[in-house]
């Protein structure tokens, strides 16, 4: 399956932040016991990589993606590390070209006309929508759907337990982003238990999509 028709189907993507690099593959486990195969690491930590790569290579199963990916640089360095997808927070013309070039899922964080038309120049039509909560939401998304029918938005920042389910109802919604299923604080307690029981119900609600 590609993945951003996995992204479709699970309509969650995780977004995970590791502080240590022995978390990286219990993490992973933990999502694919609640029945996710698809997460997101950001590049916000210094074992980022590194746990990227121990997912790859020790829970093939996980579709793994690195997040907050800002530079070129850290691009090649998160697909030499097997990240199957790149997360950015904004729009790189350079980015989506090398992503292109490489074969590689880019969600670029798009929040205004003008930067959906410089994404769709590149051939994207899936994008990130941050910080969704301030940048108008389900409203804001639901404008730009007029003049950008095609356009689906992975909305992050603000969505939770609570609130997710509204926004996969959207027609114009690829799938949800964030970090209530992954806390920082239940991975570095060890409390993966919880984290597999709050994914499994999440999947419960999202039914088959
Ligand atoms: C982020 O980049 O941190 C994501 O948007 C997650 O946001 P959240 O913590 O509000 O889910």
């Amino acid at each position: 399956m590609e993945v951003n028709q996995q992204m479709r189907r699970r309509g969650v993507v995780p977004v995970v932040t590791l502080r240590n690099t022995e978390d990286a593959v219990p993490t992973a486990q933990a999502l694919l016991a609640g029945g996710l195969d698809v997460m997101e690491v950001t590049l916000r930590t210094p074992c980022a990589l590194e746990a990227i790569r121990r997912i790859a290579r020790e829970a093939p199963r996980m579709c793994v993606g690195a997040g907050t990916v800002l530079t070129i640089g850290q691009t090649e360095q998160a697909a030499e590390a097997g990240a199957q997808f790149i997360v950015s927070p904004g729009f790189s013309g350079t980015q989506a070209a090398w992503c292109r070039e490489n074969g590689l899922m880019l969600l670029p964080g798009c929040v205004t006309a003008t930067e959906i038309l410089a994404a769709m120049e590149q051939g994207l039509h899936i994008l990130k929508f941050f910080p969704a909560k301030t940048c108008g939401g389900l409203d804001g998304m639901h404008l730009l759907h007029g003049p950008f029918p095609e356009v689906r938005f992975v909305p992050t920042g603000g969505i939770n337990g609570e609130n997710f389910l509204d926004y996969l109802a959207a027609p114009f919604i690829h799938a949800v982003g964030g970090s209530w299923l992954c806390p920082v604080q239940d991975i570095e307690a060890g409390r993966f238990a919880e984290i597999t029981q709050r994914t499994q119900t999440a999947m419960e609600k999202i039914g088959v999509r």
